[in-house]
């Protein structure tokens, strides 16, 4: 027996399992392929991509957008498998990303933190139509996939290929009010039916299924399992694969999920404008008692940040965790994170998710590992 495929648009991936991206930088072209190679879909976080370029602080929009092509090059040299990319909305260079990915024939775009409703003239209607590329908006609520889906149909003559919805359990920003995280009206296991009947009218537009991919504090087989059982095509990890060998952030990084306990894990209100959960740590305890971080703005990279009044820069803050620097800033985790308590290869990873999967399946009897 064996996992389902998860199957969008045309692509088909041997595991119904997809890597979240993860910005800024924590999964890049390293981890992404081992996703990838394993039969999952392995995503490349573009936020602040171009964080290693010489012209990065000068000029952040050609050094995003060189790392990026770069990055998606790379990944391709090291797997066949299928590659994603995860594109802010809330990027004052989002259209540039989507340029590049779409150029560089990306096999799948995430487009997460606001809703994908408007385009650049670099990105016309023929081209969203025209491409092989997949588009999976990341949404947390029916709501959400009513007016996306209905929005593309209308002005674009397609609709995404699919939807991701994330639950309050995820790591890094996000979609709800602070007072909705831990109400269980708002648990994954409610919004995903809400998001797969809001979804179904849309596969007479699409003209075939479109899967429906949970996230947030998915953790075991058995949680892929109970998704699945749901209606759910696959699952998306956040959390569990920073804690691989191939993750792409800094072994301290890494390590503060191995020594987080379940306290540590808190909500803090970003400066982009939603709420997001994190490892507490010092530079977090400064900023909630009023200290402030000082920093140069050079551009400003997200549309919603104010950042004339922000107590520190999320980007700056996400960049020194992510290269180990946890005194300038603090990693972004899921709400499972303490549970971590090892580093694995992608590879161990995927197959402990596979066993656990599998045994559930079998413990309950035949005929119930379907297709996608
Ligand atoms: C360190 C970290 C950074 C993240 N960065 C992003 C991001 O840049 N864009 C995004 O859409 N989601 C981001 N996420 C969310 C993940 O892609 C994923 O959906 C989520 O973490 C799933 O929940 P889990 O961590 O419980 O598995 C991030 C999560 C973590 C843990």
């Amino acid at each position: 027996m064996k996992m389902p495929e998860l199957h969008i648009g045309e692509l088909r991936a041997r595991r119904p399992i997809v890597q979240g991206g993860m910005g800024v930088g924590i999964s890049l072209s390293g981890l992404a392929s081992a996703v990838a190679n394993c039969g999952g879909i392995g995503v490349i976080s573009t936020v602040g991509i171009g964080m290693h370029e010489p012209d990065f602080k000068k000029k952040a929009r050609d050094a995003n957008r060189r790392a990026l092509k770069k990055e998606i090059r790379i990944a391709r040299e090291k797997t066949t498998g299928i590659i994603g990319v995860n594109i802010m909305v809330a990027l004052t260079d989002y259209d540039d990303h989507l340029d590049i990915a779409l150029t560089e024939g990306i096999d799948v775009i995430f487009m997460g933190a606001g809703l994908p409703l408007k385009f650049s003239e670099k990105i016309p209607p023929e081209r969203l139509r025209e491409t092989k590329t997949c588009f999976v908006p990341i949404v947390s609520s029916g709501r959400a996939v009513k007016l996306v889906f209905s929005h593309w149909a209308k002005r674009f003559g397609r609709v995404p290929d699919g939807v991701v919805v994330e639950g309050p359990k995820a790591g890094g920003h996000l979609g709800f009010k602070k007072d909705q995280i831990a109400d269980p009206a708002y648990a994954l296991e409610h919004l995903v039916p809400a998001v797969i009947d809001a979804l179904r009218p849309f596969e007479d537009v699409a003209g075939r299924h479109l899967p429906v991919i949970a996230a947030g504090g998915v953790y075991t087989g058995a949680d892929i399992d109970r998704f699945l059982e749901m209606g759910a095509s696959a699952v998306q990890l956040g959390t569990r694969f920073v804690a691989t060998h191939e993750c792409d952030a800094d072994i301290r990084f890494k390590e503060a999920y191995l020594r987080a306990g379940p306290d540590d894990l808190v909500i803090i209100e970003s400066p982009v404008g939603l709420p997001g959960r994190a490892i507490r740590n010092e530079f977090l305890d400064d900023v909630s008692s009023g200290t402030r971080k000082p920093y140069r703005c050079p551009w400003k990279c997200l549309r919603t940040c104010p950042f004339k009044e922000a107590p520190y820069c999320i980007g700056d803050a996400l960049l020194s965790a992510k290269t180990g620097n946890l005194k300038h800033g603090f990693p972004f985790a899921g709400a499972n994170a303490w549970r971590v308590n090892e580093i694995v290869s992608v590879a161990e990873l995927m197959q402990e998710l596979e066993d656990e999967y599998l045994e559930v399946v079998t413990a309950r009897g035949p005929a119930v590992a379907a297709v996608s």
